[in-house]
């Protein structure tokens, strides 16, 4: 599609969504042309917490799979659209429902002490419906700290986000053994390279990324904690270790500063070696178009799961 289809393709996305009372979520992670279209662009947090203030009929949720879910969780009487069902997200795959549920068992056996879950928001609605608390990389910090100092805890999926949380917080939570694909494969090698030819010039890391990556690194936060970082620092270079879909978003803030990404590793027989999260890419102007025209797929998540998970993730959005 050239650029001129695209802007027509827009303008339609945007008048069509008026006409429908629509509203479009992008998370930061999306490709460029679709945060353009969206109403409202954020971190996983900031698109829940949006999600439960605006005043429309239908939501279109631009992200992954448990972004809408949580959406729907959130506002049952909205309907909610995601324009791929298959958007999917690896590191909420890593943990399925049934295995969280042998897991919390087995660690309760033995013990009078019941555990307490707290489970990352990249996790399925089944996995929220076994939670006490959900977190996002925004709020998880805060969160762990104003559970009892004596709590025992479970912390799942994201290994490396929940070691973080354990080195800040100092509690020894269990931690699931799941990761991101995208965060889990920032090179040490490239990065340190990175800083060596570029002396002084601040590196920003996700908290998904591995514990090595995160020692080299000068802030740890959240997508729009980083994206608030860049805007408010002196700095004028910046190295950052995320997912490259924010560099739009950081780009258009800071017109006059330089965004470095941080490459993957090579992986031998592993096709894409990009900084790139192929389920996020998957949201393109013709599906947000077809969706909202068809009004499909739309999210449903059974009333009882959903009954489960809002406590979790109502718990989340009281104690942000
Ligand atoms: P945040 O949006 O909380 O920064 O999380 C990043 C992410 O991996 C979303 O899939
Ligand atoms: Fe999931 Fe990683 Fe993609 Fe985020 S970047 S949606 S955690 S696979």
């Amino acid at each position: 599609m050239n650029l001129a289809e695209q802007d027509k393709l827009k303008q339609s996305i945007c008048e069509l969504a008026k006409k429908k009372n629509a509203v479009i979520f992008a998370h930061y992670y999306t490709r460029p042309e679709i945060q353009e279209i969206a109403d409202f662009i954020g971190d996983s947090l900031a698109l829940a917490q949006q999600a439960t203030r605006v005043d429309a009929d239908i939501l279109v949720m631009c992200g992954v799979h448990f972004m809408g879910e949580t959406m729907k969780i959130l506002c049952p009487d909205k309907k909610v659209l995601i324009p791929d069902m298959n958007a999917g997200c690896s590191l909420a795959d890593s943990c399925k429902a049934e295995d969280l549920k042998q897991f919390i068992i087995d660690n309760s056996q033995f013990t009078d002490q019941k555990p307490i879950v707290v489970s990352y928001v990249n996790t399925s609605a089944d996995v929220k419906a076994l939670t006490d608390v959900v977190v996002t990389s925004s709020n998880a910090v805060k969160i762990v700290e104003q559970l009892p100092a004596d709590a025992k805890i479970i912390f799942g999926p994201d290994h490396n986000l929940g070691s973080y949380i354990n080195s800040v917080t100092g509690r020894n939570m269990l931690l699931w053994d799941g990761a991101c694909h995208v965060h889990s494969r920032f090179s040490l090698e490239a990065l340190l390279q990175l800083k060596a030819e570029n002396p002084g010039v601040e590196v920003l890391a996700h908290p998904e990324c591995k514990a090595v990556i995160l020692a080299q690194s000068d802030v740890i936060g959240s997508t729009k904690a980083l994206l608030e970082h860049t805007i408010k620092s002196s700095a004028k270079r910046f190295i950052i270790a995320t997912e490259s879909g924010i560099l739009h978003e950081m780009q258009k803030a800071c017109p006059d500063k330089e965004f470095i990404p941080v490459p993957p590793e090579v992986t031998e027989g592993v096709g894409c070696s990009c900084n790139e999260c192929e389920y996020m890419r998957m949201n393109t102007l013709e599906k947000v178009y077809d969706c909202l025209l068809n009004e499909s797929p739309e999210m449903h998540v059974n009333e009882e799961t959903a009954r489960k998970a809002v406590s979790s993730i109502n718990r989340m959005l009281e104690m942000s």
